[in-house]
């Protein structure tokens, strides 16, 4: 058959317009192509540290891996090669350009799954919050990248509960799922997947991964990601323990895929990386239950989990590169077509609260809303001064945490009992001017108590701004119930106590009980959301 040269050029040109990947869906426990075709993940984290990117100077946080057109070039072909069609970025820079890398990517049949967070503005796992400076983070990252049809979805967090001692945070992660979730099917027209990167820790395997998965589906996970690295150089099916994990997941009733794997604990680190369990993940012990998985990772840095060696514009592949190279090119997971799979499996219950797990299921931390803060805010009697630093603010929560209770429910959360004040989202200073104001009037009034040693003053003109009054009043009542449920009794009164005093902040040092201690550290930067290992 021949075609009129006319005929030939527009084909090639509308061939160019819509040279754009085709979304990757997700129904049941898998992933599919739009034209239903399945799809397993042949990945790679791809994000080089920031040292090593040559970041100096001190406010450089990050280096966006898909803001850098020229490393786009150098790398994408050698991803291609290596049969890629994923890559697994940490932290993007909402702001900046992503044209070129994404059609660099998407030219190359390769899709981004990208977490949220960046290592200022993530979910700590000490000091845990969900408020309207994250969400705020995390929808600019869906805004940037949501337009581009090779994301594949996000991350809410990365091993932010890592271990029994912090499954707390668990909650503020599922709450960031529930609201990114809301968040993208009021923008976008089609699939986003939000899901949870966890690490594997034995005594909270079970707990998390039904945590994430159960209950209103409108609030869980879209996917399970597991960074796992159980399985080094030499092993089986079984003895990597890769088989029990298989077993677990049969029941989920979301896709689960391996967000980072491959272990170095060998004698050359990453280059003597075999790759057996790349093997493994693609057969038929896998498929039927995992769909794929991201090798940690592109860049060979300090933590020496490099496939590819990069310096200025050259990249120059290492062996175990090669040797991942030749393990790909053999797999050929075995696939069923979305007509042909009807799902079976039904979320998990969520875990009890015990002593390995302390977060209640169904109760979610309030979802962001900076109006109401805001609403709050201009209605309060007694506020932070506008010199008073953030850097202070840590001892003032303290010293009113410790001392009235009452004034703090507003502002807390309790996971294992479910309930959280309405400002538990607000941002540092709205809080801390919520908790000012409530023991300003605990105190009656007493202008003595609306100090703080000049951080805190009275507010020259409060008011209930127009539109505030019924969210106002519901958070009030919110309010109320956290402060009954925690058990905060009245403060004692100014006359009775010294709390009316001009307060001295040298004398307010000890630490109280309540989560909001740790807000300095949290001001000075340490975020815990980026776990490179
Ligand atoms: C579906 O689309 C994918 C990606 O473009 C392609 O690899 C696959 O061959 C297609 N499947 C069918 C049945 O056309
Ligand atoms: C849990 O993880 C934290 C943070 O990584 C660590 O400081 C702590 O020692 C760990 N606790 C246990 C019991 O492993
Ligand atoms: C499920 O969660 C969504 C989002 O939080 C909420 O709007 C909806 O009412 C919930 N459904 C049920 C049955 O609780
Ligand atoms: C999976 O579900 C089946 C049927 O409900 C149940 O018998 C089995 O114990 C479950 N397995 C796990 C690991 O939860």
């Amino acid at each position: 058959m021949r075609y009129s040269q006319g005929v030939l050029v527009s084909s090639l040109l509308l061939g160019q317009a819509y040279a754009a990947l085709p979304p990757i869906v997700m129904k049941g426990t898998k992933f599919f192509f739009e034209n239903g075709t399945q799809f397993f993940m042949k990945g790679v984290a791809y994000q080089q540290d920031t040292a090593a990117a040559g970041a100096t100077t001190g406010n450089t946080k990050f280096v966006d891996p898909l803001a850098n057109e020229a490393a786009c070039k150098r790398d994408v072909p050698l991803l291609k090669a290596l049969k890629t069609n994923t890559i697994r970025t940490y932290a993007i820079d909402a702001t900046a350009d992503h044209d070129a890398c994404m059609k660099l990517l998407d030219d190359a049949g390769i899709y981004v799954i990208s977490d949220l967070s960046e290592p200022t503005l993530s979910i700590n796992r000490d000091d845990p919050r969900w408020d309207v400076s994250l969400y705020q983070r995390y929808t600019s990252v869906v805004d940037s990248l949501s337009k581009y049809s090779n994301v594949i979805g996000f991350f809410a967090g990365n091993e932010v509960t890592n271990n029994a001692s912090n499954t707390d945070a668990s909650a503020y992660v599922k709450a960031a799922v529930r609201d990114t979730k809301s968040y993208i099917k009021s923008k976008s027209t089609r699939w986003l997947g939000v899901g949870y990167a966890a690490n594997d820790d034995p005594k909270i395997r079970a707990e998390i991964a039904h945590y994430f998965n159960c209950g209103n589906q409108t609030e869980a996970i879209d996917y399970w990601g597991y960074n796992i690295y159980e399985w080094c150089g030499q092993n089986t099916f079984t003895g990597s323990g890769y088989s029990k994990q298989v077993d677990f997941f049969k029941n989920y009733s979301v896709p689960v895929f391996f967000a980072e794997y491959g272990c170095n604990d060998l004698p050359n680190k990453a280059e003597s990386r075999i790759w057996e369990e790349t093997t493994a993940l693609y057969s038929d012990d896998m498929t039927g239950v995992v769909s794929g998985g991201i090798v940690y990772m592109y860049f060979q840095e300090e933590n020496n989990y490099g496939l590819v060696s990069v310096s200025g514009s050259s990249a120059s592949v290492l062996n175990n590169y090669k040797t991942l190279s030749s393990v790909i090119a053999t797999v050929k997971p075995s696939s069923t077509s979305s007509a042909a799979y009807t799902p079976s499996n039904t979320p998990q219950a969520c875990p009890a609260v015990g002593s390995d797990w302390k977060v209640k299921g169904g109760a979610l931390p309030p979802t962001p809303d900076n109006n109401l803060c805001e609403c709050m805010y201009t209605s309060l009697e007694c506020v932070p001064r506008s010199d008073t630093k953030e850097t202070d603010y840590g001892t003032i929560f303290n010293y009113i945490c410790s001392n009235d209770k009452k004034a703090c429910a507003g502002i807390s959360g309790n996971t294992e009992t479910g309930v959280y004040g309405a400002y538990a989202m607000c941002n540092a200073k709205q809080q801390l001017g919520y908790v000012l104001d409530a023991y300003y009037k605990n105190q009656n009034s007493a202008a003595s108590a609306c100090d703080f040693d000049r951080k805190a003053q009275l507010a020259s003109s409060p008011s209930i701004k127009s539109g505030c009054t019924a969210s106002l009043a519901s958070a009030s009542s919110a309010n109320d119930v956290a402060a009954t449920a925690t058990n905060a009794g009245s403060p004692a009164s100014a006359s009775t106590s010294s709390f009316a005093a001009p307060v001295t902040m040298k004398n307010l040092f000890s630490m109280g009980d309540m989560a909001v201690g740790l807000y300095v550290v949290v001001a000075m930067g340490v975020g815990a959301g980026m776990v490179m290992l």
